[in-house]
């Protein structure tokens, strides 16, 4: 029996504008202009490109303004051909299938207070972010921009650079601050987010080391090189609904026997940071792998591109 893989929503491509050297802002609708599923500030949603290419992209505009989802796309020369396809093939009109919105930043509660980190468009969680705490009442905020030269998607965030709640570092002038200066001791009320490259998340992880976990936020986008295991042995993945088993051998991912089962799960990164490929575990040990699970979601669910099992039998609730 083949598992029904999660719905994708139909989108028409309204606009694309320019946001910079090498970055195009693309806004998407439904076909027919009616309101899009809601989303979380700085969520974000896989794209479904042509050719079977699937790249996750955060929402940059206010969750409130629910007839589109705007994606800021930088041109990546080396990387996997997603951006270069969405730069040079997507057009005003066309048609891109995406899944529903997932992750983002939790700004509510008791939080009175929000520094975030990014480094160039790193910072597209965070205009999300920006734009709900000021309609909330709820401004403050501090985002620490790193750049290298002229900041990316400047339009949106002048108003933002006016009013103090960005401050641009721009690191070919002054140097790459002190990221644990910027985010200073964990304080009650305060939360702190980071989304760039891999050495700024390092640094940031290093700095929030002490911070209460449920306070800390981390957007990848480059997924981390995994560890070989050594000690890998082969399990058995049972499929509680589908009732179907295989044996998963040392260095094959999870997703890869579940395709070769034929059974399509969703995936993009390939690497444990954008959270497309989640699926619920009933029985067994998981070992985890991934970079995108909170303690209680590990609980119950797994990222089956990097996730193994410690256990000679994983369940899984497909
Ligand atoms: S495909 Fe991205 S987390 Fe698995």
């Amino acid at each position: 029996m083949k598992v029904k893989p999660i719905t994708t929503i139909k989108t028409v491509v309204e606009t694309i504008e320019q946001g910079g050297t090498d970055i195009k802002v693309f806004s998407l609708v439904d076909p027919d202009r009616w309101e899009l599923p809601p989303f979380r500030p700085g969520a974000h949603i896989d794209l479904h490109l042509p050719g079977g290419m699937v790249r996750t992209y955060s929402l940059c505009n206010d969750p409130a303004d629910n007839k589109r989802y705007l994606v800021a796309v930088k041109r990546e020369r080396g990387g996997r051909g997603g951006s270069v396809k969405l730069h040079d093939e997507i057009k005003v009109g066309d048609t891109i299938g995406v899944t529903l919105p997932r992750g983002g930043l939790k700004l509510d509660g008791d939080l009175t207070h929000h520094v975030f980190v990014a480094g160039g468009i790193g910072v597209t969680p965070f205009l999300s972010a920006a734009a709900f705490l000021q309609r909330s009442g709820r401004p403050d905020f501090r985002l620490h921009l790193m750049v290298r030269g002229e900041p990316p998607l400047k339009a949106m965030l002048a108003p933002l650079m006016k009013t103090g709640h960005v401050v641009v570092h721009d690191t070919t002038r002054s140097g790459r601050p002190d990221v644990a200066s910027l985010v200073g001791l964990p304080s009650p009320g305060v939360s702190v987010a980071c989304c760039g490259p891999e050495s700024m998340l390092d640094d940031f992880e290093q700095a929030t080391r002490d911070w209460p976990g449920q306070r800390v936020h981390i957007e990848r986008f480059v997924p981390p090189a995994l560890p070989v295991d050594r000690n890998a042995r082969p399990y058995t993945l049972a499929l509680s609904r589908s009732k179907l088993e295989m044996r998963v051998d040392p260095g094959q991912t999870m997703l890869a026997a579940l395709v070769s089962l034929g059974i399509d799960i969703p995936a993009s990164c390939c690497g444990g940071i954008c959270g497309s490929c989640k699926v619920d575990w009933l029985e067994g040990a998981p070992v985890h792998r991934d970079r995108v699970l909170s303690p209680a979601e590990r609980a119950r669910s797994l990222m089956v591109c990097v996730a193994g099992s410690a256990e000679d039998r994983l369940v899984l609730d497909l």
